[in-house]
């Protein structure tokens, strides 16, 4: 398969990139003793976890079906958490996985007894601090529903759970505020976790980040889990597949109204919906900031705003050319929707060898199929 002949939109993810990153993650668990569980939640796109496995440890959930997913095709060891659970879930999730992680001491409660002699159970705790941009992605915000606050915790259920789960970091690229965020959770907790076999300190920590001090952070956690005599866990998404994917895309149209907007054949709503979420531009890859020629890179979307960024470019961009938006991997691929029954971009991915390998493709019945099966007679 030639890049060239692929009909847009699609994703292409790179092995060699995601090998860079993989390899970033082997030497923090060399350095750390720290276990290594990807969030599906960031990335689920399993025809490449063949790829992945060698690197890390299992997976972890945020929905019945993530914990599933896991299991089947990637192995290793499967945590389940979810902010909440039904028990239909619970009896579905205790088989398959590994541990079992509540948001809350009543869901624990109600639980406990489905899951106990079948998975490790999990409490997820809040530390009441966190690091995050956005107040939108901030586990610690205000009136947050997001694990147990310290005030909260009944001290006898430490004594019968076997870990605890904190999640507090958002693309967190400096490892001083991560090492901070873990001396406070450890005078905090400590007491606590000195009880406890496992701590899982969430995702969120960007340790794939040109320049970040793997070594630093490495040793920070080897010193965490020495101090409390725990197993160490970090549930990484974004860090594993950073800057490994493009979505690319063609320029269908060129319109102008007091600015010229490149319609492109995809939609940041439908298919890159962080972009808008988030309110966090895109990158093109054929953009240059010293170019003369601006455009609105547009959606083909209904949505008035639905824009990936506003670009420069060399040269006047025309119908036919391809852009390649940067860094689509992450909360892409698993956050698809058919809004405007726009084609679902294809996903691919780009081996070492250099061949290109199919991983899905979508059509008029994937469409129609996810509206209704059956009609009223
Ligand atoms: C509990 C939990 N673990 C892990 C992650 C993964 O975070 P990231 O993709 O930023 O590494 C998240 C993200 O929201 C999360 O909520």
């Amino acid at each position: 398969m030639q890049k060239h002949q692929l009909k847009t939109p699609y994703f292409m993810i790179n092995e060699d990139k995601l090998i860079e990153n993989l390899e970033k993650a082997k030497l923090l668990k060399d350095i750390s003793g720290a276990k290594l569980v990807l969030a599906l939640k960031c990335f689920s796109t399993w025809g490449v976890f063949d790829i992945i496995k060698p690197y890390l440890d299992g997976t972890t959930s945020s929905g019945p079906y993530e914990v599933k997913l896991g299991h089947e095709t990637f192995g290793g060891e499967t945590h389940a958490y979810s902010v909440g659970y039904s028990e239909d879930d619970v009896r579905e999730v205790a088989d398959i996985c590994d541990k079992m992680i509540f948001n809350s001491q009543s869901q624990l409660a109600a639980y406990r007894h489905i899951v106990e002699g079948k998975a490790s159970l999990g409490l997820r705790l809040n530390p009441g601090v966190s690091y995050a941009g956005q107040d939108l992605a901030n586990p610690a915000r205000k009136f947050s529903r997001l694990g147990v606050q310290v005030d909260h915790i009944d001290a006898s259920v430490i004594d019968s759970i076997d870990g605890v789960m904190f999640h507090m970091n958002c693309e967190n690229k400096d490892v001083d505020a991560f090492v901070a965020l873990l001396d406070a959770i450890s005078s905090q907790f400590g007491a606590y976790l000195d009880r406890l076999d496992w701590v899982s300190l969430g995702g969120g920590v960007f340790f794939t980040w040109p320049g970040y001090d793997i070594e630093k952070l490495g040793t920070a956690l080897k010193a965490f889990a020495e101090k409390h005599a725990v197993q160490v866990y970090l549930e990484p998404g974004e860090a594993i597949i950073t800057k490994t994917t493009d979505l690319v895309v063609t320029v269908v149209d060129i319109v102008e109204n007091q600015i010229k907007t490149a319609i492109v054949d995809s939609a940041t709503e439908a298919h890159r919906l962080d972009t808008l979420i988030y309110n966090e531009p895109a990158s093109v890859l054929e953009a240059s900031e010293q170019g003369t020629h601006q455009y609105v890179i547009g959606s083909c979307s209904c949505l008035a705003g639905d824009q990936f960024c506003v670009a420069n470019f060399d040269q006047p961009l025309e119908i036919g050319q391809k852009l390649h938006i940067l860094d689509s991997a992450g909360y892409t691929m698993v956050k698809l929707n058919w809004f405007n029954g726009l084609k679902m971009p294809s996903v691919y991915c780009e081996r070492s060898n250099g061949d290109i390998q199919k991983l899905n493709e979508f059509g008029y019945q994937d469409f129609k199929r996810s509206l209704s099966q059956w009609s009223v007679e």
